[in-house]
């Protein structure tokens, strides 16, 4: 049994602040969509939620929490599993880069990157389902990478395909509830990502860098098609096709050789 559509759905973005999430945000407003906004920094927050209440006339709660706590993880898990106040779509996009390899890195960075990465997602990813299951409607929306269907970029990659894999399990359980869970694979984008991490993104006018309102744009058709995987721009779809038939020890090969000339050029860029 499915429960009426509400008049204003109402999603739930991580990471809403900054580049893709603040895009998140904003589209999904423009799509008629009441918000809650998530991420540390609070009155960075209230100002994201003021101005799109003043753009959209939507109503925006802001839910100040850092995803690495697991106290502050709960209160946005309780959040979006209250029945009172249905989440419709969430999207777990908060995210951060590391510039250290994962063999000799710094142990509390890679675990940070764990809790925020991976267990975030898998917490309110499972708090979402049960309810949106219950009411026979929601989309799930997880950002992995291009990054994560690659070895090669330290414990980045590692987290990012357990995103795309726990979402793809997702989707499948979920099958025939009117619930689908997305895992988004973009490649380069231009966000605060590659600054916040201290890494150079030299290049961001290249082809390879993707636009964020683009990607957000397509993964939400994507998203709201309720497609498994989504893989924004025709060039990272190429990219995709090539790494889902080439043997793997050809692609380590050629990345890890692509990653040492990146170096070359970069000597900021990641190990
Ligand atoms: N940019 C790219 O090239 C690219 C490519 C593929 C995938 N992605 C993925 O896309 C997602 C968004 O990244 P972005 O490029 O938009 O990065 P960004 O511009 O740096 O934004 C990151 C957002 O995540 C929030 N955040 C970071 N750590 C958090 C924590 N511990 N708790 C709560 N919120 C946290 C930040 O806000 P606060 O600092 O206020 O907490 C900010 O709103 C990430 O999952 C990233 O891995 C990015």
């Amino acid at each position: 049994m499915t429960d009426p559509a509400p008049a204003r759905p109402t999603a739930l973005v991580t990471g809403a602040t900054a580049g893709l999430g603040a895009r998140y945000a904003e589209q999904l407003a423009q799509r008629g969509h009441d918000l809650v906004l998530v991420a540390r920094n609070a009155e960075r927050l209230e100002t994201s939620a003021e101005q799109l209440r003043r753009r959209h006339g939507v109503e925006v709660e802001v839910l100040a929490a850092d995803l690495s706590d697991r106290q502050a993880l709960q209160r946005v898990a309780d959040r979006v599993a209250d029945p009172a106040r249905p989440v419709d779509v969430l999207v777990n996009n908060a995210g951060f880069g590391l510039k250290q390899r994962f063999s000799d890195g710094d142990l509390a960075a890679h675990e940070e990157m764990f809790d925020v990465l991976c267990r975030a997602v898998m917490v309110l990813s499972r708090s979402a389902a049960g309810g949106m299951r219950g009411r026979g409607r929601g989309r799930i929306v997880n950002i992995a990478s291009v990054a994560g269907f690659v070895a090669g970029g330290g414990h980045y990659s590692a987290a990012k395909a357990y995103v795309a894999l726990l979402t793809e399990t997702l989707h499948q359980e979920l099958s025939g509830t009117g619930v689908t869970a997305t895992a988004v694979a973009p490649g380069f984008v231009r966000t605060e990502f590659h600054a916040r991490a201290g890494m150079k993104s030299g290049g961001s006018d290249s082809p390879a860098w993707l636009d964020a309102d683009e990607v957000v744009r397509q993964s939400l058709d994507d998203a709201f098609a309720g497609k498994v995987l989504s893989v924004p721009s025709k060039r990272y779809k190429a990219v995709m096709t090539v790494l889902d038939v080439a043997p793997r020890a050809l692609v380590r090969t050629v990345w890890g050789r692509a990653r040492w000339g990146a170096a070359r050029r970069h000597p900021d860029s990641p190990a």
